[in-house]
């Protein structure tokens, strides 16, 4: 059992943000949050904790002392008391995220989407067909999310099999909980990477399914998401496959049924292409919706343009959005400020993505900075009429709407009883490394909450936890 005791911040309704000033929360040691009291002061620790059976003892005491100090008292709780300027939140949901594509951030800024594909992006993933390179660098892939706080990724891997399965293999290594997908698209890119055709993709997307489903049955972590690139790169017996798929995993007895991403309305460019490529489609919800994949298990990375009857069918059929703010401003094409507001006011599903590396940035709290930044944008393009988002609304797209969107919504996205521990313990102490706006005395717990957000950093970020593992310390 752990205990932390002192300030928890997290957001269980959008624009709202919930302080809980010397709490205690207790995770048991199934990664559960079982107990969070919200006023206790710092002595009465104990005695709550001797009250519920356990034997308090202080968390940060070096694990071997504690061992032999302990081995035979299963009931200790490892207390963990914060200072004034650390506070628990929950962890970060990147909704929209390329592993093969962390070596390439940053490159190809402004060239528009498909000229990106071709001259960055397919050169670079194709170098994933050897699973030596795929392991390396997505170590370094999975180790830089979670040291920036991102406890859910939503990955799209390249369109190789054996490569997406080592990406799996590294989420559960490492303990990042994660969809993962094998990237799939038979045509509109070289020939040195593209799979050969719809046969042989949808045989490699069972194939990781499987793989997927025998490291982690039970699905502690691990969710297999159908992954189509775009319409541009998938022929229609592909997207017909793939939504055959989705309709066998939506069976009763799968739950919820199979995740399903793409990428929607990014780009001119990239609509455009698709219009040409499906005359006989009116938009691209009916073109995705006439394949079956459309569902409430979908995921929509960008959404920059939605016309009205595109915003009611997306409502009607319960797909969720990842609006990834950063690269919808620098790679694809011009100046793209989704629709945010027009999905939230419809209750539409929004979380935010790095979509790194098409955003230059890993950092999901670049994500929520930029979030505000293109909503203002949006506000001013729509003479007023779409609001832009506070601070305590993209917090809340980063945590629990990003959990929702990749169904999760029930198991993290904020730090209440019966959700699975996935946390940041923030430490915005200014004696530290960094450069965040420093705290001061008179500050309050808002104030040093709204100081983080807008100019922490992964230093800031200092221990992270997984369904209960600390997995950067
Ligand atoms: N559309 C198709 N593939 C991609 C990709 O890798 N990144 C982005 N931003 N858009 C895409
Ligand atoms: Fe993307």
């Amino acid at each position: 059992m752990k205990a932390f005791h002192g300030t928890i911040i997290h957001s269980p309704k959008l624009g709202e943000i919930e302080i809980l000033e010397n709490a205690l929360l207790l995770v048991a040691d199934n990664g559960r949050i079982e107990a969070v009291e919200p006023r206790l002061d710092r002595d009465e620790v104990p005695i709550f904790l001797q009250s519920r059976g356990l034997h308090p003892r202080q968390g940060n005491t070096p694990a071997s002392i504690k061992k032999d100090a302990d081995s035979k008292d299963d009931a200790a709780a490892d207390v963990h008391y914060l200072a004034r300027t650390q506070f628990l939140v929950p962890g970060f949901v990147d909704t929209h995220n390329h592993a093969p594509q962390w070596g390439m951030r940053g490159l190809g800024q402004g060239l528009h989407i498909l000229d990106w594909l071709d001259r960055i992006t397919f050169p670079h993933e194709a170098r994933f067909a050897d699973p030596g390179h795929a392991r390396r660098v997505y170590a370094r892939c999975v180790d830089g999310f979670l040291r920036q706080g991102v406890t859910t990724a939503s990955y799209y891997g390249s369109r190789h099999a054996a490569a997406t399965d080592v990406l799996a293999d590294l989420c559960l290594e490492k303990g990042q909980r994660a969809l993962v997908g094998k990237c799939n698209m038979d045509r509109n890119a070289p020939d040195t990477y593209r799979d050969a055709d719809a046969a042989e993709s949808l045989r490699d997307t069972e194939a990781c399914i499987a793989h997927v489903r025998a490291r982690d049955p039970d699905g502690r972590l691990l969710q297999y998401v159908l992954t189509p690139r775009f319409a541009i790169t998938c022929t229609p017996p592909l997207l017909r496959g793939l939504g055959d798929i989705a309709a066998r995993e939506s069976a009763p007895q799968a739950q919820g049924g199979m995740a399903i991403q793409t990428h929607f309305n990014e780009a001119e460019q990239e609509m455009t292409s698709t219009r040409a490529l499906f005359p006989e489609f009116r938009d691209e919800v009916e073109l995705y919706a006439h394949f079956g994949l459309l569902t409430p298990r979908t995921i929509l990375a960008h959404c920059c343009y939605a016309s009205e009857s595109e915003l009611d069918r997306l409502r009607q059929l319960g797909c969720g959005v990842a609006h990834c703010p950063v690269s919808n401003m620098t790679v694809g094409g011009g100046f793209m400020a989704a629709p945010v507001r027009a999905f939230l006011d419809r209750g539409i599903p929004v979380g935010l993505g790095t979509d790194s590396g098409g955003g230059f940035s890993s950092s999901m709290l670049d994500a929520m900075r930029q979030a505000i930044v293109a909503s203002n944008a949006r506000e001013v393009q729509s003479g007023g009429a779409l609001k832009g988002l506070s601070i305590p609304e993209v917090f809340h797209l980063a945590t629990l709407g990003g959990a929702k969107v990749c169904g999760l919504g029930d198991k993290v996205g904020t730090l209440e009883v019966g959700k699975e521990f996935d946390a940041i313990l923030v430490n915005a102490d200014p004696a530290r490394p960094g450069i965040m706006t420093m705290v001061e005395d008179e500050d309050s717990l808002g104030t040093v909450f709204e100081k983080f957000v807008m100019t922490g950093d992964d230093r800031n970020i200092e221990q992270v936890f997984v369904r209960g593992r600390q997995v950067k310390s």
